[in-house]
């Protein structure tokens, strides 16, 4: 068996946000899952491929005062490196005129696979690259699920919310036919779960009926401190270190890294010997 690679030769692995539905918490996990990647010690871009430019703000970065963005790199095929900016994590950033992007993209020759060329220049600067896609299924996010290895699903726990799941598996089956065929969802994250309610219980129960362990064990719950951190250009593991908000999603984070399918990135706890055990404390 040949053995673990240095992190420093390995091949990032890409995830992508999606959801057509708007304002399920696509931009919050793909932030502060990165920099709960970050924390655990590996190496992260983000890349913000939706014209809201929410997670570059969510970073404290003005997407209207940006000059040179995605929207150069999908276009004119401008090395990323360009632009990204050193953040909590690297962020590669949206500008107000990616909104223009589907239109100008929409004669190019290979213009699914712009970002998945732009990406294989840093692929091995990174052990992740998170990607937050828009709230549609159009030539943007189409990129981002060519670049990707692994989907990741944020859900609210609703049913209305949960039937659109339906139409983003017939979009992966067609990008799986025509432009990636491994490219898969890694998994299906309830966020902006009230606990206090049957319903978000019963939305779970349903999710879990059609998707099974597809469903992430671990939940985001709702709470105003999500909506505080991108207000101060923070993720909420920066805002709040000792919330439960941070822990969630560090609690995710650790959900992924143990498994197989995340590869190559296993988590090494320290044991303790009795040895160590009976050893004095030395101040
Ligand atoms: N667990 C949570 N509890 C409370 N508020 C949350 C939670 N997660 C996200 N939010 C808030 O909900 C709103 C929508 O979240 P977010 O922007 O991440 O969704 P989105 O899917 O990226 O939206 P869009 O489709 O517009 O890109 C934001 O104001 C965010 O701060
Ligand atoms: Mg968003």
């Amino acid at each position: 068996m040949e053995s673990q690679p240095h992190s420093q030769q390995r091949t990032a692995k890409v995830i992508a946000f999606a959801n057509q539905k708007g304002g399920v918490a696509k931009t919050t996990t793909a932030l502060n899952l990165a920099v709960a990647f970050q924390e655990t010690g590996h190496r992260v871009l983000c890349v913000d491929m939706d014209p809201q430019g929410n997670l570059t703000m969510s970073q404290g970065i003005d997407p209207d005062t940006v000059e040179e963005s995605m929207y150069d790199v999908l276009v004119h095929d401008m090395p990323i490196r360009q632009v990204i900016r050193k953040r909590e994590i690297d962020v590669a950033c949206a500008s107000i005129d990616l909104a223009g992007a589907e239109i100008a993209m929409s004669a190019k020759i290979g213009r699914e696979r712009s970002l998945q060329k732009a990406l294989n220049v840093v692929a091995e600067d990174y052990d992740f690259v998170c990607i937050d896609t828009p709230p549609s299924l159009g030539l943007l996010t189409i990129n981002a699920l060519t670049a990707a290895h692994k989907v990741i699903v944020p859900v609210q726990c609703e049913y209305l919310s949960m039937r659109g799941l339906i139409q983003l598996q017939n979009t992966l089956q067609m990008i799986r036919e025509n432009l990636n065929p491994d490219v898969e969802i890694e998994g299906i994250l309830p966020t902006l779960m009230d606990t206090r309610t049957v319903h978000a219980k019963e939305a779970i129960e349903i999710l879990e009926e059609n998707f099974g362990d597809r469903v992430f064990a671990s939940r985001i719950r709702k709470t105003i401190r999500f909506a505080e951190a991108p207000v101060k250009g923070m993720s909420v593991l920066k805002y709040e270190p000792n919330g439960v908000a941070a822990q969630s999603y560090r609690d995710l984070a650790q959900e992924l890294l143990a498994k197989p399918s995340m590869g190559g990135v296993p988590i090494v706890v320290p044991t303790t010997t009795d040895q160590e055990v009976a050893a004095p404390h030395v101040q």
